[in-house]
């Protein structure tokens, strides 16, 4: 290629250059067309894209009614119970727009490589199937819209975690921000770890062993479902961005100087702060075999396994997994049926590395 501009596939096309090789192709600053998917290079990222396809559903897939009868019935939950649903719930709902603009708006532009962009365009499609989830859900129980839409901005402990996220992501949606410096690229890693280790790969976790301890228990079982196929899609967005995230590190290995190490290991401490906050206002008192503490030792577990995932040291002392159960809830083969509630099987995506 005779290119000497940073492609972003939208430019004039190129009349004398060659074809793409293998070797051209690069995660970020990618001067070789965007615009040929073939032949691959990061054969992880297709990989990935094919295993989204595979867990494509639908949440209208899912029955609701006994949800609906629990929900209206006065002694079905208890007050603890429906403040950590609907809180969960509103956290949910306004995050998974919050995933799918920085996706669309930051994420994309930058990322430079046409296998990763076509595995972009089938998780932006999953943030809308999430999305829908709780567009359903609000819908089928009668929840008041406002409130739990409005949460993000109205409930400090969910409005600290939006706004954290939106700093990483904010600057880059302006036209003019370029990769191509040291600063840019840092802050465009920034955001993936901002977004793909913390949003989807941390702060979504207290949530995901709220709805599903319930429906263990037999309660909310529809919305545990649903949860249960958001996870599994959701692990899948977290080892793209670990992917991505080391990639970019192997090609650009300046970046990740010690004192950029330093600065992310602060990041996700934290952010988990943050969700050790999130978790004592959602549970005040403990339910249904959760607390805030053992979500506190959750979160440290998890945040010391993203740290290894993106070769950092651990932030803290090591500690046990105290939700072991969270890990069959993942594997859906197995578990098939377990709410009784699906109505349409999919094939399933295979094995998944999902903590
Ligand atoms: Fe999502
Ligand atoms: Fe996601």
């Amino acid at each position: 290629m005779t290119n000497t501009e940073i492609t972003s596939g939208l430019g004039e096309i190129d009349r004398s250059g060659g074809r793409v090789s293998v070797d051209e192709k690069r995660m970020i600053n990618c001067r070789a067309d965007v615009n040929q998917l073939l032949p691959l290079k990061y054969h992880w990222a297709w990989e990935k894209y094919l295993a989204g396809c595979n867990n494509h559903w639908m949440p209208t897939e899912v029955s609701m009614q006994a949800d609906i009868a629990l929900w209206k019935s006065p002694t079905g939950l208890t007050e603890d119970e429906r403040r950590a649903v609907k809180r969960n719930l509103g956290f949910f709902a306004a995050s998974e727009s919050l995933v799918a603009n920085n996706i669309v708006l930051a994420v994309y532009r930058n990322l430079t490589n046409p296998e990763c962009r076509q595995y972009l365009l089938r998780q932006a499609f999953e943030e809308a199937v999430h999305t829908h989830t709780f567009q359903y859900i609000v819908e089928s129980l009668g929840l008041d819209e406002g409130e739990l839409f409005n949460m993000y901005r109205e409930v400090p402990s969910i409005t600290d975690k939006a706004a954290w996220a939106l700093a990483y992501t904010q600057h880059l949606e302006d036209p003019d921000f370029r990769t191509g410096t040291p600063e840019t690229d840092q802050a465009f890693l920034r955001d993936l770890i901002a977004f793909y280790v913390v949003f989807e790969g941390m702060w979504f976790y207290t949530g995901f062993a709220q709805i599903l301890s319930l429906g263990r228990r037999n309660k909310m079982v529809g919305i545990a479902e649903q949860y249960q196929y958001i996870l599994r899609d959701e692990s899948i967005h977290l080892n793209f961005g670990i992917d991505a995230i080391n990639q970019i590190k192997i090609e650009n290995p300046h970046l990740w100087s010690p004192e950029f190490q330093a600065e992310v290991r602060s990041m996700l401490a934290e952010a988990c702060e943050l969700e050790v906050a999130y978790g004592r206002d959602t549970m005040p008192r403990g339910l249904l075999g959760l607390n805030a503490d053992l979500c506190e030792q959750y979160m440290h577990f998890i945040t010391n396994r993203r740290c290894a995932q993106i070769g950092l040291a651990p932030v803290f002392a090591e500690t046990e997994n105290p939700f072991p159960w969270m890990s069959e809830m993942m594997d859906l083969k197995k578990e098939k049926n377990f709410f009784e509630t699906r109505v349409i099987e999919y094939q399933s995506g295979g094995a998944l590395d999902w903590d």
